[in-house]
């Protein structure tokens, strides 16, 4: 049996009317720039993240981006953030004009290790962007009390945790501003780009909504130095049909996940995401470790098997940062895991049977 790591159109075929009767009247009006269906989606998901303000945005870049130059964040700043992350949240901080500050990984958890982070404070820090990488939420308590206790400002790079609780509290509703990627594949995904910011201030969710449209909330008057970053009416009205769905789907992915658990342990030296209580994990992906990973996902590959590498090379480590000064061996933890984690198919539509296969698969490789 061949196993797709993902397989976007058995959620679309089983949403097809809904989502057609989304967008049919987006078409029909003949407004396809902000407006009510997009504020109807940002309210939605306000609520859902249990924030006061949403305020919906092209990619998820341009959120984190907006969300620094909201937060008066630029040249001369300093925002630490994880080393393990795509490549989205540091070339948001320097796109802002800010120096992204990386900090190796809890190997527990994948995410911003807290007393790393209070080590890599210096007088030019202004902000903590933790990343609540794979879905699993970032160890919260001690960065909110580090960043109040140096005055820092926490920016949630949510964009792979739509639904993920920390202590009961959604992703992108525990710092100042959450940030949000709707990119196809994330467990809440639009049919092309679009990203959203989440707060509960609403001078900063107005300061975001105004330097996403050209700096203007008045029509030709323009108050900041603006962009053209909207989320587009229809992926709004797309992104609002499937948010009804989202708790569902989520709660799809952790059974699996469960089911993962059972089916791979004690497969070889394979260590499985194994997130404690506090942390509610929604599994955008699931990554697993092991010292013999090339070998497994090519034989996986051979086998049908779909899997991935999330992120073959760290940050520090990419050509497009070849003149900052940070050097190999500098995160070896990031590094460690960069040769060692596999992502196997998890998506709400995977079925019992593909599920098994791609276990027994592992477990074959192993034996
Ligand atoms: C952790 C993280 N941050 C930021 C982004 C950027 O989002 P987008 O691709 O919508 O710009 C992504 C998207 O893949 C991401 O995974």
């Amino acid at each position: 049996m061949k196993v797709p790591f993902f397989d976007l159109s058995r959620q679309h075929r089983a949403l097809a009317s809904e989502l057609e009767a989304a967008v049919r009247p987006v078409i029909e009006s003949g407004a396809f720039i902000l407006g009510p269906e997009v504020a109807a989606f940002e309210t939605d998901f306000a609520a859902f993240c249990g924030c006061r303000h949403a305020v919906g945005v092209a990619c998820g870049l341009d959120g984190i981006k907006l969300a620094l130059r909201a937060l008066d964040i630029g040249p001369g700043d300093e925002v630490i953030t994880a080393a393990n992350t795509f490549i989205a949240t540091a070339f948001a901080i320097s796109s802002a004009g800010a120096t992204p500050v990386l900090v190796d990984i809890d190997p527990d958890t994948f995410n911003l290790d807290p007393a790393k982070a209070a080590a890599a404070v210096t007088p030019r820090t202004r902000a903590l962007m933790p990343v609540h990488l794979y879905g699993q939420p970032a160890e919260m308590k001690p960065l909110l009390a580090l960043a109040r206790k140096k005055g820092l400002h926490v920016i949630e790079d949510a964009s792979q945790a739509h639904g993920a609780r920390y202590r009961g509290t959604r992703a992108g509703s525990l710092g100042a501003i959450g940030v949000f990627s709707f990119y196809p594949a994330k467990n809440l995904g639009a049919f092309g780009d679009g990203g959203l910011a989440t707060t509960s201030d609403e001078t900063l969710a107005r300061k975001i909504a105004t330097l996403r449209n050209y700096g203007s909330i008045v029509k030709y008057h323009h108050d900041l130095m603006g962009e053209n970053s909207r989320l587009d009416t229809v992926q709004a009205a797309i992104l609002r049909a499937k948010l009804r769905h989202l708790d569902a789907w989520n709660a799809a992915r952790r059974r699996l996940a469960a089911r993962y658990e059972e089916l791979l342990r004690g497969a070889g030296d394979l260590v499985l995401p194994k997130p404690p209580p506090h942390l509610e994990h929604v599994y955008h992906l699931y990554v697993v470790r092991t010292r013999r990973r090339d070998a497994l996902q090519k034989f996986l590959t051979e086998q049908g098997i779909g899997c991935m590498i999330h992120y073959p090379v760290p940050i520090h480590l990419q050509k497009a940062y070849q003149g900052h000064p940070w050097k190999p061996g500098q995160f070896p933890i990031t590094e460690q895991f960069a040769g060692e984690i596999l992502s196997l198919p998890l998506f709400p539509e995977l079925t019992d049977s593909e599920q098994e296969c791609v276990a027994e698969t592992v477990g074959r490789f192993f034996r």
